[in-house]
């Protein structure tokens, strides 16, 4: 048996996520695409351990709360049964940003976790492979797996076994920043997995939504090989807003935004209009995403400061594939 501890960055979706086709596979009712963010990542250790009677989970230093140890327990059964491992799994997470504030935790946590507890439980699996578990336990973070530009596939197939995500193309491609405006330390209400189920059975966009996809992906796939920033902008903010318009009119609605969330929007169309390349992206939180290119981070990210409401700025650059980072014989 093995120690392992494995990194893996959080991602944010150029275009999202929200829906599901099969809530017991996760499957989503969308593609989406990504990417995957270098310096916003989770650190995740895993060993099974023959002494102990149940999982056990540390989250960044202390005893993970019920609810998070059941998810992780079901997720840890998975990799068990794949592995053929009865024990249970000792499980050290550590996050260096915000946690359920709508900066995708999830995501690097579980592309994290089935890399970590795969390796630890002796598997060596692919990355389609990865990919699909980390989807299993959430969807966007299958896109995690992959640094750069990322798509995550729809699928056809029943048991979700094409449900994975594919890289796009590398970090290398496009120098590109990200600056995240936090505008609340808050947890959030209604965390994404209820919230995409509210919408699924009560809002009049969904089926809109879900038929209109296809084409924004097929877009911004293009965009992105083109490097047509004005275009991938577009794309982006449509996608998004077309995202919380389906969030707010669930019933009761879901208004993940704050009013400095929305004077950002503003600001950031302002930047544009001004002539700097900027557009801005936002998921299940009050948190403002700003991408820019790189030549332009220190100027967006001075602007962005400035603003009232913003408690700190969060800035980088595109991150790398998932990776193992020790692994200890125990
Ligand atoms: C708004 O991946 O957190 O960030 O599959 O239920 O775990 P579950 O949901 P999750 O949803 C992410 C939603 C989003 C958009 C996105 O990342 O594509």
């Amino acid at each position: 048996m093995k120690k392992v501890k494995a990194r893996a960055c959080s991602n944010i979706a150029l275009v999202k996520y929200w829906g599901k086709r099969d809530t017991k596979l996760n499957l989503p009712a969308v593609a989406s695409i990504s990417i995957t963010l270098d310096s916003l990542f989770t650190e995740t250790s895993v060993f099974f351990d023959q002494k102990q009677t149940s999982d056990r989970l540390f989250l960044n230093g202390e005893k993970s709360t019920e609810k998070d140890r059941i998810r992780l327990s079901k997720f840890i059964d998975l990799i068990r049964k794949r592995a053929g491992v009865n024990d249970f799994a000792m499980v050290e997470s550590i996050n260096n940003f915000p946690t359920s504030a709508g900066l995708a935790s999830s995501a690097s946590s579980f592309a994290c976790l089935a890399l970590a507890a795969s390796r630890a439980a002796g598997l060596n699996m692919d990355n389609d492979e990865l990919s699909l578990f980390a989807r299993i336990g959430s969807g966007s973070a299958a896109r995690s797996v992959y640094g750069g530009f990322v798509e995550m596939k729809l699928g056809k197939r029943e048991d979700g076994s094409d449900a994975v995500a594919h890289p796009l193309f590398s970090r290398d491609h496009w120098d590109l920043t990200v600056l995240i405006a936090i505008t609340s330390e808050e947890k959030k209400k209604t965390g994404s997995t209820d919230g995409m189920e509210l919408s699924r059975k009560t809002s009049p966009y969904y089926k809109p939504w879900v038929e209109s996809s296809a084409d924004d992906i097929q877009d911004m796939r293009q965009a992105i090989k083109e490097k047509d920033f004005q275009k991938v902008a577009e794309i982006a903010e449509f996608s998004c807003l077309k995202m919380h318009a389906l969030a707010l009119a669930s019933n009761p609605g879901l208004i993940y935004w704050n009013g400095t969330t929305v004077d950002l929007i503003h600001k950031v169309r302002e930047m544009r209009d001004m002539g700097i390349p900027v557009f801005f992206t936002i998921d299940a939180g009050p948190q403002l995403k700003a991408i820019c290119p790189s030549d332009y981070a220190a100027k967006v990210e001075s602007i962005l400061l400035e603003q009232p409401g913003v408690k700190r700025v969060m800035k980088t650059p595109l991150g790398g594939d998932a990776t193992i980072l020790e692994e200890q014989d125990i």
